[in-house]
């Protein structure tokens, strides 16, 4: 069915924009040529089913491989009499993928609608997306022999040491799981997911009989993983189970779950837009030393026993292991948080721009329970809360509405990363800009030249399709290229990608492999979900053997010129994104042989954007100059951020930052000069950068730093003991900076968690890891620039706007250390409350305040 609709209806669906942007969107409309545009419908069918699965894995090693799978012709029963936990693993499993599929055979499992009985865990492996139709969602049935196993067991066994850390490229997506023919009394799964980075939990709804042991997601093995999403839990002993190395959950339901969210353990734990409804205990972080720091975001929690429950520090101590920071909380119930000692930390909501924290602040310390008043900037939020958006998974589109690249009459398209593709793609592209959604189905697409996305263009792929690039149109650092653009400067309208990795097919010093100019000023209209940018590591390219032995140092692999680039004109919404600079061969890892990679590229993601940016479960890792560098840039907003630096820096080896790199100022590259030239410390890749930039909001990073270098193998030294724990001197630099609030700020083997110069040439200030508490080395719960200074400001738009939508009763018997201040009256949606002042410190250059709510 082929709908003609307006493109005007197109874009504003594309963007989930509402009434108010239309305007914006028809002036963009005039400027290009009508085309039957995809409309949204009632398919009955999901597209993704009835399109050619006709992709290619060049890497494979079996010519006769088949990627996708559709679970009906594995002998699954869609009714859900007979037990189909054998055709899923069958379907999983088929052409040898156990232990053999890092970057080389990827599997798209198509699950149709209907119900499956489960008896037998769902057996995952790395690069396998499991997926349910996500017009009529599938159920899953766990059976009652599953006892205390899980439906779905989301680990792959052979990634060897520390797998966990391993399990990247996986999707589990729309499935309803009902563990109820399980008795109530065993620890009944629905989810194992011990998973890390790139990998995409979103719309799976566990049901669990309420009042019993079950448990809808855990995580036996630990991970490292950056984000779960847009998912229901209902009853059960435990929503979701958390044990990882950092997690951001966003728009979780749990209802009747007697704890919501279980922190087993883990150093950085973002909680956004979750609802906890007739919970007991929302969240639980009991446990000593489990939960590192906390942020909880626009959330609500409704008849709950108690929202956040945080171990109490031990008699003697002054501080608690855990960190908590709450901004925008509705709570209707007893306590919205509570110490395990049954003190009452704070009694009812925290309306939004307002922060309740517990933990290290800088610069006024170690505070128990205190309110600052940290105002949103306006171009940052929806309804007074942070823009969210989810997965598009285009279901509501026909098929007709859908093109696929390898079927173009015209251009053709190979995706065996042997011809160059890229003059197709860009031809495709622009032939159906504001008209299809283009489906690139799996394989691995070179390019010699930029692949430019034009306004109105939704890329889709499938597991992970690459598009790399290789040639000299990216060899020159003097004139870095982006391997795809989304927009050009000064460009406005929607674009979108999802399920899409950029890959460098060799060694490319000016290749900057994801750039973005576009912007419409609508929330989210230029958006990306589960990308990845990767360089080395995989089967698709020749970097992870020219690049890892000690005869060819980083200087010699300078392997990309920047990873991801924001650039000023642009305005973007980014989800699940992950820059990878390989520190292991994906393929080879088990093979002890196998030298430690030496890959140098520059950077990591560099932000100059002054229009809203929101980056919601981001990780980069391993760039030279800097993870994150924020240069130029206002009203940015990130939950979980990631890093890692690069392995082969550090004391003792051969290249010290920036080195191999020479900075250039009008990257906005940071330089340096305030390292001694041979202190190999402190000439360590940023995690990040901040830099003549306003308006900036980060709840939870989570910087980690390994090594001092790999010459002793993989994975000897990893906490750098030969240098008395420390891996390098600091990680968050920060100058010039204004309304930057950091939230849930964690790091680890490092001296100065954050060292920033100041404003304007001042002293500044430096904050030391030792000492606070908590996390994998090191927990601030808020570090605050400019709080005194908004203020005021803040307080006279928040009697326009009515903030705080609280309607929880303000029972708060101890919401706040410290005394003094006068008090001052003001009206907010949910009844009066004071709020007192006059607690204003400037402390080297920063000028804080110190709000207590009662
Ligand atoms: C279920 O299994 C029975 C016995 O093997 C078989 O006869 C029947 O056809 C199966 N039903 C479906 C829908 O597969
Ligand atoms: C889950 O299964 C139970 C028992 O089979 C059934 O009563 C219930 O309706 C199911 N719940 C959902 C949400 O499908
Ligand atoms: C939140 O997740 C639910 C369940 O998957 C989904 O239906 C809803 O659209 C999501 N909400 C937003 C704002 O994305
Ligand atoms: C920062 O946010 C405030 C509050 O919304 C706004 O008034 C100001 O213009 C923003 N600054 C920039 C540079 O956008
Ligand atoms: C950032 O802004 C400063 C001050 O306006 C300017 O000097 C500098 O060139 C800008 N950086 C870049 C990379 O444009
Ligand atoms: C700034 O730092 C310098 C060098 O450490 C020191 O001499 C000076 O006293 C400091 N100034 C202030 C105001 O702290």
């Amino acid at each position: 069915m082929m709908a003609r609709h307006s493109l005007v209806h197109t874009l504003l669906l594309a963007a989930g924009v509402t009434g108010n942007l239309q305007q914006s969107a028809e002036a963009e409309i005039h400027r290009r040529e009508a085309c039957p545009a995809p409309a949204a419908g009632a398919p009955k069918m999901w597209w993704r089913a009835e399109v050619a699965h006709n992709g290619v894995t060049p890497y494979s090693t079996d010519s006769a491989y088949q990627y996708y799978r559709n679970m009906l012709s594995y002998g699954a029963d869609d009714t859900g009499v007979n037990d189909s936990s054998k055709a899923f693993n069958d379907a999983v499993h088929a052409w040898q993928r156990a232990g053999n599929t890092v970057s080389t055979r990827p599997a798209y499992i198509y699950v149709p609608p209907g119900t499956y009985l489960i008896k037998e865990p769902i057996q995952l492996l790395v690069y396998t997306f499991l997926v349910g139709d996500a017009v009529n969602i599938p159920t899953l049935i766990a059976d009652s022999s599953l006892n205390t196993e899980p439906v779905i067991h989301g680990y792959d066994l052979y990634q060897g040491e520390n797998g966990a850390t391993k399990n990247f490229y996986m999707a589990v997506r729309n499935f309803r799981i009902n563990t109820s023919r399980i008795s109530r009394h065993v620890q009944a799964r629905g989810m194992e997911w011990s998973v890390s980075q790139s990998c995409s939990l979103v719309n799976v709804h566990v049901t669990m009989p309420v009042g019993s042991a079950h448990v809808g997601i855990s995580m036996s093995y630990g991970g490292s993983a950056s984000l779960m999403s847009d998912s229901i839990l209902t009853g059960g002993a435990i929503g979701l189970q958390i044990a990882s190395q950092q997690y951001l959950v966003k728009n979780l339901t749990f209802t009747s779950c007697a704890t919501g969210i279980y922190i087993k353990w883990s150093h950085v734990t973002t909680v956004q837009n979750c609802h906890f409804l007739s919970c007991t205990t929302g969240i639980d972080a009991a446990r000593e030393g489990s939960a590192g720091a906390i942020s909880v975001i626009d959330s609500i929690f409704d008849q709950a026993g108690v929202g956040v429950l945080v171990y109490a520090p031990s008699s003697g101590s002054t501080q608690s292991s855990v960190s908590l920071v709450m901004d925008g909380v509705e709570f209707r119930g007893a306590n919205l948080a509570k110490a395990t000692d049954g003190r009452v930390l704070r009694g009812g909501s925290v309306p939004q721009g307002q922060s309740w924290v517990l933990g290290n602040t800088e610069p006024d310390g170690y505070q128990g329970g205190a309110m600052y008043v940290a105002p949103r900037a306006r171009a940052l939020v929806d309804r007074g809360k942070y823009f969210v958006k989810a997965l598009p998974q285009y279901e509501e589109w026909d098929v007709g509405m859908v093109v696929n690249v390898k079927e173009d009459p015209e251009f053709r398209v190979w995706g065996d990363n042997l011809h160059n593709d890229g003059p197709s793609i860009n031809a495709i592209l622009r032939k159906h800009a504001g008209c299809k959604l283009i489906f690139l189905p799996q394989g691995v697409y070179q390019t010699l030249e930029t692949i430019y996305v034009p306004p109105g263009s939704r890329l889709v792929g499938e597991v992970f399709s690459t598009i790399t690039a290789l040639g000299d149109h990216f060899t020159n650092p003097a004139s870095p290229q982006p391997i795809v653009q989304v927009g050009r400067p000064g460009e406005s309208g929607a674009a979108q990608l999802s399920d899409i990795l950029i890959s460098v097919g060799d060694v490319l010093p000016g290749a900057i492999l994801l750039q973005i100019n576009m912007a419409l000023p609508s929330p989210g209209s230029v958006s990306l979900f589960n990308v990845v940018l990767r360089v080395g590591g995989s089967a698709d390219t020749p970097i992870n053997t020219k690049c890892s032995s000690p005869s060819t140092p980083p200087s010699t692999c300078k392997a990309a010129f920047a990873l991801l680039h924001l650039a000023p004109s642009s305005s973007a919404y980014l989800e699940g994104i992950w820059g990878w600079v390989a520190d292991h061969g994906l393929d080879t890892f088990l093979d002890p042989s196998t030298p430690p990679q030496n890959i140098a590229v520059g950077r990591g993601a560099l932000i100059q954007s002054t229009s809203p940016v929101w980056m919601l479960g981001t990780s980069f890792e391993h760039c030279v100059l800097y993870q994150y560098s924020l240069h130029n840039a206002s009203n940015v907003y990130m939950a979980l951020q990631q890093t890692e630096s690069p392995y082969w820096q550090g004391a003792g080896t051969l290249s010290s930052a920036p080195s191999p790199w020479v900075p250039n100022a009008a990257h906005g590259d940071p330089t340096f000069e305030h390292c001694l030239p041979d202190d190999a410390h402190c000439r360590r890749a940023w995690a990040m950068s901040i830099s003549h930039s306003d308006n900036i909001t980060v709840h939870g990073s989570a910087l980690w730093t390994f090594f001092n270098g790999m010459r002793d193998g993989l994975l000897a030294d990893a906490n750098c003991m030969a240098t008395g724990g420390i891996c390098q001197t600091s990680l968050v630099g920060i100058s010039d900076a204004a309304s930057t609030y950091l939230y849930g700020l964690a790091t680890r083997a490092v001296e100065n968690m954050v060292w920033d110069a100041g404003n304007g040439g001042g002293n500044g200030t430096v904050v030391k890891q030792d000492g606070k508490k908590g996390g994998w080395g090191g927990v601030v719960v808020a570090y605050l620039r400019d709080v005194e200074a908004r203020r005021e400001e803040e307080e006279e738009e928040g009697k326009d706007r009515g903030d705080g939508d609280d309607g929880g009763e303000m029972d708060d018997e101890n919401g706040g250390e410290g005394e003094g201040g006068e008090e001052d009256v003001k009206e907010n949606g949910g009844g009066r409350e004071r709020v007192r002042t006059g607690w204003g410190l400037l402390v080297g250059g920063l000028v804080m305040g110190v709000v207590d709510l009662l």
